[in-house]
């Protein structure tokens, strides 16, 4: 074959495989979930805390993902739906209700440590989303946020 022919034929392929792999849809489900037992309600989180947990995390810690265009599109649209629901089985701000105590001090020990070492929100999120891109004052906010939540729970004595 020439030269020509082999670019034609790698193009012709490599349209066919893109086209097929849209059929493999991943789950951008947002599942229904109790206002009140969100943790945003149950810790009383304070509206700029929530506003930087909105910025930063709810996309992949919540069951209010703002699924954006590319998430339609495979193949990112397989590393979004991973990459959220990775986050979610992590810790699901909609779900929090469920998590025992113990659970819920450590959640917010790991927001403290995430949030100050730059672990979250994950690097490669925030290229593609500025306004996750917090400040270092707006990471120290929500670090002593989450510190001061999760001595309150260790201290407040109500076992589980
Ligand atoms: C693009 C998706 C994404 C965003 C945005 C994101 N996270 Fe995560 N998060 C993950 C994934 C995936 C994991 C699990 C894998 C890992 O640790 O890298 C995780 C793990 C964590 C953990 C560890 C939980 C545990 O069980 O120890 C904490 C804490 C956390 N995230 C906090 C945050 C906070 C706080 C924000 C916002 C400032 C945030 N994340 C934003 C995807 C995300």
């Amino acid at each position: 074959m020439k030269y020509k022919h082999i670019v034609k034929v790698f193009f012709v392929v490599t349209c066919v495989i893109f086209v097929l792999i849209q059929f493999i849809q991943p789950n951008r489900d947002n599942p229904q979930f109790d206002p009140a037992m969100t943790m945003q309600a149950e810790l009383n989180v304070p509206a700029n805390i929530v506003s930087l947990l909105d910025r930063g995390c709810y996309d992949c810690h919540s069951n209010e993902t703002r699924w954006p265009f590319y998430a339609y599109v495979a193949p990112a649209s397989w590393l979004v739906s991973y990459d959220v629901s990775e986050g979610r089985k992590h810790f699901n701000m909609s779900e929090w209700g469920k998590y025992r105590m113990s659970k819920k001090a450590s959640i917010l020990g790991g927001i403290n440590s995430a949030v100050k070492e730059k672990e979250m929100p994950l690097p490669k999120y925030i290229p593609l989303h500025p306004e996750a891109d917090l400040t270092d004052a707006e990471r120290d906010t929500l670090a002593a946020w989450a510190q001061s939540a999760a001595e309150e729970l260790m201290g407040g004595g109500e076992e589980e």
